[in-house]
């Protein structure tokens, strides 16, 4: 995969002004090159290849910059802002809090972290019985990779395995790379954990594209015999299972028969299913959490991103007795539970209950998923897949006419949807993601799919460069 590189430099682009957009400057903001340039030298490059626009404000569905222009968000800044970007109420907590004079607490206890708690406990499934908080989604899958080890040892196992899926993605700490599922992406690690049994992802498409359409419990029943062929002993050798509840990446969910077919042999083999809730939590796939459209019952899940909407904030949830493997003082952290971050969650869980946002997000979901099927149809040398659930959509991009291409069409859509003012996620790979806030007025989700679209066909018309 080649990086792409967006204008660094300001190109002339037509002026756009909506109720929603407005476009009114070269893009790049030519007053935005000094401080893109301050990042560039004083900050590790690892954290760039994002588009070219610096932020001053975000509301609600809209980014704005210094200078004028104004952005449909169909990013929530990366699966966060599920909630609007500075939600009013969560923005008032925030305030409160503030004023309250109380920015830390290190693990003493304070009266938010209880309150906090306890609604996410009791507004969450019943199997999730308890919590720990953290600041970073890795933070939660490192920890959540410590439970079923943990677990392993408690249930006096031969072996600490976990299974993890290739493509998958949980972080970039240690133990959260140990059970990512990208080679390139664990190779400083320079070893290979043992204990970590990386199975292929089973994607609805073959090598060469073709659909496929296997049972998720044929499936299951081909990955295990490869697993007892490698000498591993499912009852003996596992701890448990970790699935990021949707591949990050292209938005694909494991089919549900295979999961349901882990769910019970975890259950007859004494080990723990854990899902990796931090993209996918908090109404964004039209459920509470994206486990639930596979009815089954987990007993840990990761969780960051949307549970505030907002400041750095990520938990492990799941049974008390899971939660409670690590000893006394054995499992905290500095930052974590800042009273701060516990005023946002506690907001936002409220928020989310409020304005019923798991269901806005199942009935948007309606419209932007029937909108992307007309988009494949209209497109269908380019548009190979559109996948996802909710507000949660990726469309698989395909150039039919550059070998290894696809990536750089996606990305050139992308930056073309920039110039009219439309943020969409940029992956990197072959995808286009789609995740607005789940707060966004339905005109302005028409409009936004309105530009995609319009973006498509000027690019595919080699419009944009
Ligand atoms: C599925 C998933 N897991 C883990 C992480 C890591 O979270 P963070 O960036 O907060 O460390 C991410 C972040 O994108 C994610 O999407």
């Amino acid at each position: 995969m080649a990086e792409f590189d967006f204008a660094r430099t300001p190109v002339k682009v037509p002026p756009v002004k909506t109720d929603f957009r407005c476009i009114k400057t070269d893009i790049p903001a030519p007053q935005s090159i000094a401080i893109l340039e301050r990042l560039y030298k004083f900050e590790s490059r690892s954290m760039h290849g994002q588009m070219p626009i610096v932020w001053d404000r975000a509301k609600d569905f809209q980014v704005f910059d210094k200078w004028g222009n104004c952005w449909i968000d169909f990013t929530s800044t990366i699966f966060v802002a599920n909630a609007g970007h500075a939600n009013d109420a969560i923005s008032a907590a925030l305030r409160d809090t503030l004023d309250q004079d109380l920015l830390h607490t290190y693990t003493y206890a304070s009266e938010v972290r209880a309150d906090f708690l306890q609604e996410l406990i009791e507004r969450t499934p019943p199997e999730l019985e308890k919590a720990y908080l953290v600041s970073a989604g890795t933070e939660a899958t490192e920890t959540a990779f410590k439970l079923i080890r943990l677990y392993a040892d408690r249930q006096q196992k031969r072996r600490h395995g976990v299974i993890a899926f290739d493509g998958s993605f949980h972080g970039r700490t240690l133990g959260a790379a140990q059970i990512s599922g990208t080679e390139a992406a664990r190779r400083w690690i320079g070893f290979e954990d043992p204990n970590v049994f990386h199975l292929p992802f089973p994607y609805p498409w073959d090598r060469q594209g073709n659909p496929v359409n296997e049972s998720g419990r044929i499936r299951f029943e081909r990955d295990m015999e490869n697993l007892k062929e490698q000498g591993i002993d499912i009852a003996r050798d596992l701890g448990g299972v970790i699935f990021e509840s949707y591949i990050g990446w292209a938005a694909a969910f494991f089919p549900p028969g295979y999961v349901q077919a882990w769910a019970d042999c975890a259950r007859a083999n004494d080990f723990l299913i854990a899902f990796d809730e931090i993209q996918s939590g908090f109404g964004r796939t039209g459920k509470l959490f994206a486990y639930q459209h596979y009815s089954v019952t987990p007993d840990i899940i990761c969780c960051g991103k949307g549970i505030s909407s907002s400041l750095p904030l990520a938990a492990v949830l799941g049974r008390a007795d899971v939660l409670d493997l690590p000893d006394v003082g054995s499992m905290s952290s500095t930052h974590s539970a800042n009273p701060l971050s516990c005023a946002a969650g506690l907001a936002n869980l409220r928020e989310i209950e409020r304005l019923g946002l798991v269901e806005q997000s199942r009935q948007k979901g309606d419209v932007l998923h029937r909108r992307l099927s007309d988009l494949q149809r209209r497109y269908p040398d380019h548009i190979s897949h559109i996948l996802g659930a909710g507000m949660l959509a990726a469309l698989i991009v395909r150039d039919p006419d550059i070998e290894n291409g696809s990536d750089q069409l996606a990305s050139r859509i992308c930056e073309c949807a920039l110039r009219k003012g439309l943020l969409l996620v940029h992956t990197g790979r072959e995808s286009i993601k789609i995740g607005p806030p789940l707060t966004i007025p339905e005109d302005a989700l028409n409009e936004g799919l309105d530009v995609l679209e319009q973006s498509i066909d000027e690019v595919l018309k080699g419009g944009q460069q």
